[in-house]
């Protein structure tokens, strides 16, 4: 607001300079919006969440996550580490790791593919990125009004955020839209 009200004075007259600030905040608000994706225009719904050798090495222990949910960098990272991952042995051969990293990377949230997922790449270093999904800024800010403790922790049907198949229906179909989500114990979010 700060910056508005600087260059608002020096143009005066009530007339213009409103209708300036007006202009201006719309355009402000839209930006806003539009970095944040509160538009509903395409959905989150990953293409090829059903590669079937993600689901069969990747999708055992959790949901076999959609490769548009983080970029190329922090799949490459997970690959590089499977036998260290997360406390747990999830070790490919070669031939298998070097499949599913072609893969991961022609859908990575960088990638041309990501489509509406672009977004889980805002306000991270590319080069550099967490890999869970669940420290991205965009992640973080999507599930803000989410009251961790009671509906995730202390829910025995969900337990923490990596669960995304608990509240969103249609995870590992790659579809996060906001009415096919569930909070079990605690009822649909659009209600
Ligand atoms: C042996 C079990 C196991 C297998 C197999 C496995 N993972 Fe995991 N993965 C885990 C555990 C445990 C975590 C920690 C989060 C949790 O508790 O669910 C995790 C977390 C992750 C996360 C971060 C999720 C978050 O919290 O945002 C990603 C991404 C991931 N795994 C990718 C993969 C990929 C890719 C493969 C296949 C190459 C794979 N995992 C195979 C056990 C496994
Ligand atoms: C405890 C339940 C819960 C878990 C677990 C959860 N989410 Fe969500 N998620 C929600 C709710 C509720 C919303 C809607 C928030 C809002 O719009 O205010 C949401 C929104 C989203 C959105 C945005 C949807 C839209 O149309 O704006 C995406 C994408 C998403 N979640 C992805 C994930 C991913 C990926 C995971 C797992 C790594 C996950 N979520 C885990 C409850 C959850």
């Amino acid at each position: 607001m700060k910056l508005i009200t600087k260059i608002r004075w020096p143009l005066g007259g009530a007339l213009l300079s409103s209708a300036l600030v007006i202009g201006l905040s719309g355009f402000a608000q839209q930006a806003q919006s539009s970095w944040w994706g509160e538009g509903h225009e395409e959905g989150y719904r990953a293409k090829n969440a059903g590669n079937p050798t993600h689901i069969e090495e990747c999708g055992a222990c959790h949901i076999a996550y959609p490769a548009q949910l983080l970029p190329k960098a922090a799949w490459q990272e997970i690959l590089s580490n499977l036998d260290n991952h997360f406390d747990e042995d999830a070790s490919l051969d070669d031939a298998t790791r070097d499949e599913l990293a072609s893969f991961l990377m022609k859908h990575a949230s960088d990638s041309e593919n990501a489509g509406k997922f672009k977004k889980f790449t805002r306000g991270i270093e590319l080069q550099n990125p967490p890999i869970q999904i669940t420290e991205l800024k965009y992640f973080e800010r999507k599930h803000d009004e989410i009251n961790h403790q009671r509906m995730v922790i202390n829910n025995p049907d969900v337990g923490s955020f990596s669960q995304c198949q608990a509240c969103h229906e249609k995870a590992e179909q790659g579809i996060f839209d906001e009415d096919t989500v569930n909070i079990p114990n605690f009822g649909r979010w659009d209600d």
